[in-house]
């Protein structure tokens, strides 16, 4: 018998092998398909993506970075050259720039506050319909918002990386983030976007537009990022932030964190799916939230596949995030 010391350290050790196991398990279900594992090859950090096929090397569940590339995807999203990221980088720079707490912290404060909120400022904002969820956002102060919002900016600094890494070309791009909030999003686009991109925050609550726009923003050189924001539904036709319609085929890049998963019904997510499949370019890529109570994978694919975009990732901030963002690429016009 294992007492003490000893027995606590088997204990501890006994949970994390089921946790990881259960993480395995997880990720395998996801992964119907056989897989790439691109982050490993990107971590090399060679020139191996430079006009060369990403090769097809493995399925490899790497802790919050699950990928799931069709294999039959995998050759056309490799020609060009395209941002390498290791998951070494990612994590120390999520470190750095984004929020410093525990996650588990995180957690609980949005827990508490969330509660506040509900009983002391009858304000629900876990709403599917939209004009509801945007009545809640709009009746927040930005403290209150900050303090819901902060385990989000935690796992955008992990999420949105790990679908760009081997994907997102390395030019500059047109980058627009759908449901921008305060920019938290916005600001992981700006750093991951290679320098010279234009980044665009699209979001509903001008209070938070105004607090968006007070920020600044940086590329991964440290240099300063080209990023406005403008005030309006993503349920409208985009427009840039003097207020033109944005041109068709012209994007590379649509974000979503937080949002669409939660507060879009299926006729909603319908009507954003269209707007995105008009502005974004062939081979360009959404990176989109789901939500376990909301739109999930399956359901996203299905919608933005309807309007020409095909799954090809899923990326977690840590192993127990049941809220991952899925990265489609759009193949054609439907
Ligand atoms: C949880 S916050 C996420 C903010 C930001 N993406 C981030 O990660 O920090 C959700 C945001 O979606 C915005 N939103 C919801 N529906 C919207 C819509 N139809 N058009 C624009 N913004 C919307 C809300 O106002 C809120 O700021």
């Amino acid at each position: 018998m294992i007492s003490g010391e000893g027995g606590r350290a088997v204990r501890v050790g006994v949970a994390y092998a089921a946790l990881r196991a259960w993480d395995i398990a997880v990720f395998r279900r996801a992964c119907r398909f056989d897989a790439v594992d691109t982050t490993s090859m990107i971590s090399q950090g060679d020139s191996a993506t430079d006009a060369a096929p990403v090769a097809v090397i493995r399925l490899t569940p790497i802790a919050g970075g699950g990928t799931i590339v069709p294999v039959h995807s995998a050759a056309p999203a490799a020609r060009h050259r395209s941002v390498e990221l290791s998951e070494r980088t990612i994590r120390a720079v999520a470190r750095g720039r984004g929020p410093k707490s525990p996650p588990t912290w995180l957690f609980l404060r949005r827990l508490f506050n969330e509660l506040v909120l509900r009983r002391l400022r009858r304000i629900n904002f876990r709403r599917t319909h939209n004009d509801e969820a945007v009545a809640a956002y709009c009746a927040m102060e930005g403290e209150e918002f900050g303090a819901i919002n902060a385990l989000q900016a935690w796992s955008s600094w992990r999420t949105i990386p790990r679908n760009l890494a081997g994907r997102l070309p390395d030019r500059p791009v047109t980058a627009i983030d759908l449901c921008s909030g305060v920019g938290e999003s916005t600001a992981v686009l700006a750093y991951y976007c290679p320098p010279g991109s234009h980044v665009l925050g699209l979001e509903y609550n001008p209070r938070f537009v105004e607090r968006a726009r007070s920020q600044t923003f940086c590329d991964r050189t440290g240099g300063a990022a080209n990023v406005q924001f403008r005030a309006q539904s993503v349920l409208e036709a985009f427009r840039d932030a003097s207020g033109d319609r944005i041109p068709d085929q012209s994007v590379d890049l649509v974000n979503a964190c937080g949002a669409i998963g939660c507060h879009f019904d299926r006729e909603e997510l319908d009507r954003l799916a269209r707007e995105c499949a008009r502005v974004v370019r062939e081979a360009g890529l959404a990176t989109l939230d789901t939500d376990p109570n909301g739109a999930g994978r399956d359901e996203l694919a299905e919608v933005f596949g309807r309007h020409g975009f095909e799954l090809v990732h899923e990326a977690r901030s840590c192993m127990l995030d049941r809220r991952p963002q899925v990265c489609l690429r759009r193949v054609g016009h439907p």
